[in-house]
């Protein structure tokens, strides 16, 4: 693209101020400028921004016909069942793991890859190191390394990937860990104007996890994962401390639903928790996200007594089973836009660059669970929150939740009660800390009380 065919464009689509700067812009700014803005579909930015921002349509949940989808709640011999048969998909290599961690983590204020945090547990370990040794830990119990693809973006694929080879994969195998970035869309102020980020650069972020279905299939991955024989693959978000990546239980459970989508749901603890809830739209199967919920369809209890559960109350914890082949059909399909209000810092007209102090800038995205209701139908296992879900999206504080404080805690208490299963007498456990390596247990299985040990200062337990 020649400068004088960027002016033109953008003139037709009302953005000349992107090339402001352009006199004060080295070679290098203006050849990445110019790429940048070939890349950018200006027909969409202007209707999304119509459609979302200035002329918004009503929130599905007022013009859709809106159900529960409540999750199913096996018995412990149908569960060890789904057991038994997930690890013998796993062993035949038909399940890969698949982290979306594109994105930019700013509710917890750190600076870089989420996975890289470290919660404080008393081994340190970060959330990346967690999910990797559960991976490693389900290869060893099903006797084959399990196949890893990460979604990064632009902004943190090389601090992700550094941090990996600078922690040796965490002892998985190289050739089974491959990381993608995602694309990304424009970023724009209240007019619709898409923000400079810096002189020379457009403002832009990931498209929003949802943007993993077109990236799985343009980085190869789809194929990849055909060539090795996989037939399911594992979504998890980067940030739930106790996920059980790649569970046997609810692939089993996947498996067994005939159905080529599946997801876990935990029951949400109060209406106002920030948690997707699991739902009918129109007879498909779909999650609405908390961002879009009107108060009272959260505060909605059964029987419409103050003691009824919460209608609403099957909380998604963004871990989902989705089968290839309907990856394969569904890659490109046109999911819709969410808009979110967001902080961005950018360059004013002065070019003077300013961080605001309230949300200045809209942001669209593509969520994941949207491929939902393009399956005939999905199957939603519920699971116990204490074993399974510790988001770590805020900033630790006092009666903050969801925390890194708050993971920890959840882990070291899960942790305990293992310790306390596997027969260790409270008398070990008063006063300490209790840590289970991911490489010694998964799910608190093969725990024996000698595999635990005291450290120096007697106040941690690990195994
Ligand atoms: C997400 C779910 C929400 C669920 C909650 C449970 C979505 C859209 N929402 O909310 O329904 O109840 O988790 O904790 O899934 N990501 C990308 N690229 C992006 C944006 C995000 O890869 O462009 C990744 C993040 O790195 C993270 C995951 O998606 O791993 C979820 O992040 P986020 O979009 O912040 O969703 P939540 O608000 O946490």
């Amino acid at each position: 693209m020649t400068f004088e065919s960027a002016q033109a464009l953008l003139a037709l689509h009302g953005q000349s101020h992107l090339l402001r700067f352009w006199e004060e812009l080295d070679a290098e700014s203006r050849a990445g400028l110019l790429s940048d803005i070939s890349a950018i579909d200006f027909d969409t930015v202007a209707k999304l921004h119509r459609t979302l921002v200035t002329h918004p349509a009503p929130e599905a949940s007022a013009t859709a016909r809106i159900e529960p989808l409540p999750g199913q709640n096996p018995a412990p011999h149908v569960s060890a069942e789904y057991r038994r048969l997930g690890l013998a998909a796993l062993a035949e290599g038909k399940c890969a793991a698949f982290l979306v961690a594109g994105g930019q983590g700013t509710r917890l204020g750190h600076d870089g890859p989420k996975g890289v945090f470290d919660i404080g547990l008393p081994s340190h370990k970060s959330l990346f190191q967690l999910q990797a040794e559960r991976l490693l830990r389900i290869g060893t119990l099903c006797g084959k390394p399990v196949p890893w693809y990460i979604m990064t973006s632009r902004e943190n694929h090389a601090a992700t990937t550094g941090f990996f080879s600078q922690h040796a994969f965490f002892g998985l195998p190289e050739n089974q860990i491959a990381f993608f970035p995602q694309a990304e869309f424009p970023l724009t102020d209240d007019t619709g104007k898409i923000l400079l980020s810096d002189k020379g650069r457009i403002a832009l972020g990931p498209n929003g996890n949802g943007g993993c279905f077109p990236a799985l299939k343009a980085s190869g991955a789809l194929d990849d994962m055909r060539r090795r024989g996989v037939e399911w693959l594992f979504f998890y978000s980067v940030d739930n401390a106790l996920v059980r990546v790649c569970d046997p239980e609810f692939l089993g459970f996947a498996l067994k639903s005939g159905l080529p989508a599946a997801s876990k749901a935990v029951p949400k603890v109060s209406p106002e928790e920030r948690v997707g809830v699991f739902c009918r739209r129109d007879g498909k199967p779909s999650v609405i996200e908390y961002s879009e919920m009107p108060p009272e369809m959260c505060a909605a209890r059964a029987n419409d007594s103050a003691e009824g559960v919460l209608l609403y109350g099957a909380a998604n914890i963004a871990v989902h089973l989705f089968r290839r082949d309907f990856l394969e059909q569904h890659a490109d399909a046109a999911l819709p836009w969410h808009v979110a209000h967001k902080k961005i810092p950018h360059v004013d007209a002065e070019g003077a660059l300013v961080s605001p102090a309230s949300p200045n800038a809209w942001k669209f995205e593509l969520f994941m669970f949207d491929l939902f209701p393009m399956a005939p139908d999905m199957a939603v296992l519920e699971v116990e929150r204490a074993a399974e879900f510790a988001p770590v999206k805020n900033r630790s504080g006092e009666g903050v939740s969801d925390s890194p404080a708050t993971a920890r805690a959840l882990i070291l208490d899960l942790h305990r009660l293992w310790a306390q299963q596997a027969g260790l007498p409270e008398s070990r456990l008063a006063e300490k800390e209790v840590e289970v390596s991911p490489l010694t247990s998964y799910a608190g299985e093969g725990l024996a009380p000698d595999a635990f040990h005291e450290d120096a200062t007697r106040t941690i337990l690990s195994a």
